[in-house]
């Protein structure tokens, strides 16, 4: 990898898990009819729909974590809460038609594993009677090893669920001990193991490159753990350093994280181990067996990216339920109330707790199309008629640099991103990105794209 090119793209750049990032939404506080109109429009196109679940409660704060969570020890919280996302989501069940098909179940956090199993029952039994479920579904939660019974196991499992996402970050005690997480090895291995006997057939671990004092030698370590523990996927996330957003990131000092070339190297080597070991590249920061959907989803060219990352499939409605999340419409973005005081005040007041949204126009469409294609297959293409397009034009001179250093290859129609420019596709997608080059606003938004 040129160190040359590593310095020069080494800038703040988003992750493409939406278009247009959030920071570009134009929409205050959404008018929930308006917003329940394009969910039920959404529904009636693709009666197969996606739920998304934030539960943002941890026992403990991981000092490196850029989610939106709520530390606390006390679970008498986890009633009140469910009661809420309840509420929220007989909303949005009154706004569908006819009954729709739950295609898609994520449960994210925080830590969903912080609640009791009968508390995650009781929420989802709920909001299963009142769905179709579909023959294989496609439901997972992520599971903090720690607070992960095999009573949880059981009880997501009866319920459909068959994929876990395990948080790893680092096998390394010590290097987890520094980003104040609290989990051993063997926590991880009894839970990737209870999963399986339970029948889990998918499990996927949660890695992190450019921790604090993270250096190749832990991440050969942790390949020779995953070579023995074979998870069907990884995801291998650079660490998003954002410590304006997040102030629990000055826990550490800036001089212990590896930036630039050094970072690099870090997925470098874990890249080369994984796919020795048989693991294929998806994306920007996946890793799958060629047996799990990940990887038959890339070769259909059905893969997708949404708010949680890389999927196998897309629903054209994603419903977000929960402290900050996000729903998707395909054309149109809203984002729940992101304090659980404020989410629970607005649902105990009987309206739909929405804080910013964006309804896109047409030229974003365009450009959302535009920008998952690269990060989804690597390469995008148009027709004539859309070359007259500004936006579009104006992309194509903004990579012209790109492709003198050889990260993509510009033909008529098309745009393919190289071997060497693969390390740079946030960097690439930015040249689509119209919104992030008509305004800036002050202060840092993203964090680096190296
Ligand atoms: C929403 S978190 C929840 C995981 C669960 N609470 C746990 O700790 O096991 C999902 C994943 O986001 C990733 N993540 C969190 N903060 C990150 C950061 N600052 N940079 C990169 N990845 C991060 C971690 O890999 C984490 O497992």
């Amino acid at each position: 990898m040129s160190p040359v090119l590593l310095s020069k793209y080494d800038v703040a750049a988003p992750r493409y898990t939406s278009y247009p990032t959030v920071p570009y939404w134009t929409a205050e506080q959404p008018d929930a009819e308006v917003w329940l109109a394009r969910v039920a429009r959404a529904c009636e196109v693709d009666r197969e729909i996606s739920l998304y679940i934030h539960l943002p409660f941890c026992e403990s704060l991981c000092t490196y974590c850029g989610c939106n969570k709520h530390i606390t020890k006390n679970h008498a919280v986890e009633m009140p809460y469910i009661e809420a996302v309840l509420k929220e989501w007989k909303m949005y069940r009154a706004a569908l038609p006819g009954t729709p098909i739950l295609r898609e179940l994520h449960l994210g956090g925080g830590t969903p594993t912080f609640f009791y199993p009968d508390h995650l029952r009781r929420l989802l039994e709920n909001i299963l009677e009142d769905v179709k479920i579909p023959l294989g579904p496609q439901y997972s939660f992520e599971a903090h090893p720690n607070s992960t019974s095999k009573a949880h196991l059981q009880t997501l499992y009866d319920l459909n669920f068959r994929r876990v996402s395990i948080g790893v970050q680092d096998f390394d005690d010590e290097l987890m001990r520094l980003v104040n997480r609290h989990q051993s090895v063997e926590e991880v291995i009894r839970c990737t193991e209870e999963a399986r006997s339970i029948g889990y057939h998918s499990v996927n671990y949660d890695l992190i490159f450019g921790l604090p004092r993270q250096t190749p030698a832990h991440i050969l370590r942790d390949a020779g753990y995953l070579e023995t523990l074979r998870p069907d996927r990884i995801a291998f996330y650079s660490y998003a350093h954002v410590p304006w957003l997040k102030r629990s990131q000055t826990a550490y000092s800036e001089e212990d994280l590896p930036a630039g070339a050094a970072k690099r190297l870090l997925y470098e080597t874990g890249r080369e181990r994984f796919e020795a070991m048989g693991y294929r590249e998806i994306g920007m920061d996946h890793f799958a067996l060629p047996t799990d959907a990940l990887s038959i989803a890339l070769d259909h060219g059905s893969l997708h990216r949404n708010f949680m990352g890389y999927t196998s499939m897309r629903t054209r409605l994603m419903i977000g339920l929960g402290a900050s999340a996000i729903g998707d419409t395909w054309d149109a973005f809203a984002q729940n109330e992101k304090t659980i005081a404020g989410y629970q005040l607005a649902l105990d007041a009987g309206r739909l707790p929405l804080f910013r949204g964006h309804f896109l126009s047409t030229q974003d469409m365009r450009l959302r199309r535009h920008i998952l294609r690269l990060m989804t297959t690597y390469h995008t293409d148009w027709f004539w008629p859309e070359e007259q397009d500004d936006s579009l034009a104006a992309a194509l001179e903004r990579l012209e640099p790109l492709a003198d250093d050889g990260l993509v290859e510009i033909a008529p129609f098309r745009v393919r991103v190289t071997e060497t420019g693969r390390p740079f596709l946030r960097n690439i997608c930015m040249a689509f990105d119209a919104q992030f080059w008509a305004r800036q606003p002050e202060g840092r938004l993203f964090s680096q794209a190296v």
